[in-house]
């Protein structure tokens, strides 16, 4: 018997690293980036699992996927399942760029992996295994991108409040662009937080202040708001996540370029400090003339998603 699980990606609209100490954030499933896992019962005494990452048994997979090589057999633990099997991930989610492809990786896993243990595959049986990958993954991760990807909707989040569905009322033309290079989650938080030990008052309010945002944003974006205004705000969070040291000199240059081709905003998505931005345009052709702007600025991909239409 062989069994399929698909996850999409997700990116974060505002509420990146403030949501990690109790502010909002508004996040969305980002569908032309997914995973699809093939699982099937193999002979033999070792899980193997084929990725264009690792290709080998599961045992002896490297360091960057301890979070998979947990979960695997967590899962079949828990359903008592004495099953050996063969894992095939064939992913477009790139990894390390702040569009959660660790959450990705675990959702699309457990969707498969419950298929073949004939389990409901819901939302709720998914969630506590994707969480269970991700602590390991990211320390102690808010949770932003487990529901987001899990429950695939557009996301108001708060960490001690849990998810909230937004109905958008306002589309936005985004280009999502790739900065190439990998923004470790885990790495940019543990900065954060340093920098919250070390400087309390000034942190605290940029944390606050992105909350704000993020708040503002919401209002915006389900009530019939004003582009112009949710660009101003972005430029506003890009600004305040540079104070917290999140951004890097390719993160910049992509900023620049969206400004200088009359972006209504833009801002950097997910961890930081590499990674993805996120540029509000004016309308869709607008945001294809950027996305050729932002490629030939040196973005390795660009994506437009027309949030909310
Ligand atoms: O880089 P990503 O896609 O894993 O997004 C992380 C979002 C943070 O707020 C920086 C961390 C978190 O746990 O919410």
């Amino acid at each position: 018997m062989q069994t399929q699980g698909i996850a999409s990606a997700k990116f974060i609209l505002c509420g990146e690293h403030s949501v990690v100490y109790g502010e909002p954030a508004i996040s969305f499933p980002f569908k032309q980036a997914r995973i699809i896992t093939t699982l099937k019962e193999i002979e033999g005494s070792e899980h193997q699992l084929i990725s264009d990452f690792y290709t080998g048994t599961l045992s002896q997979a490297p360091e960057k996927l301890t979070a998979v090589k947990a979960l695997i057999p967590h899962i079949l633990k828990r359903y008592q399942c004495h099953s050996v099997l063969e894992i095939t991930i064939d992913s477009s989610v790139p990894v390390g760029r702040g569009l959660g492809s660790s959450a990705v990786v675990a959702t699309s896993i457990t969707r498969a992996m419950l298929a073949f243990l004939k389990r409901p595959v819901i939302s709720s049986n998914v969630l506590p295994f994707v969480n269970f990958s991700e602590d390991i993954a990211h320390g102690n991760p808010s949770g932003v991108d487990a529901i987001t990807v899990v429950n695939e909707q557009a996301v108001w989040f708060e960490k001690e409040k849990g998810l909230q569905s937004l109905s958008l009322n306002l589309t936005l033309p985004i280009v999502v662009a790739d900065t190439g290079i990998p923004s470790e989650t885990r790495a940019s938080v543990a900065a954060v937080r340093d920098l919250y030990q070390k400087n309390n008052i000034e942190v605290s309010a940029c944390i606050s202040q992105l909350g704000e945002i993020s708040r503002e944003i919401g209002k915006e974006i389900t009530t019939h708001g004003d582009l112009h205004t949710v660009g101003d705000l972005f430029n506003q969070a890009h600004q305040l996540l540079c104070k917290l040291s999140v951004s890097s000199p390719e993160i910049e240059n992509l900023i620049t370029c969206a400004l200088d081709n009359q972006a209504l905003g833009a801002k950097l998505t997910g961890g930081g400090r590499g990674g993805c931005v996120i540029v509000l345009c004016k309308d869709k052709q607008h945001a294809q003339k950027m996305a050729t702007q932002l490629s030939a600025a040196g973005a390795i991909k660009t994506w437009i998603s027309m949030i909310g239409e």
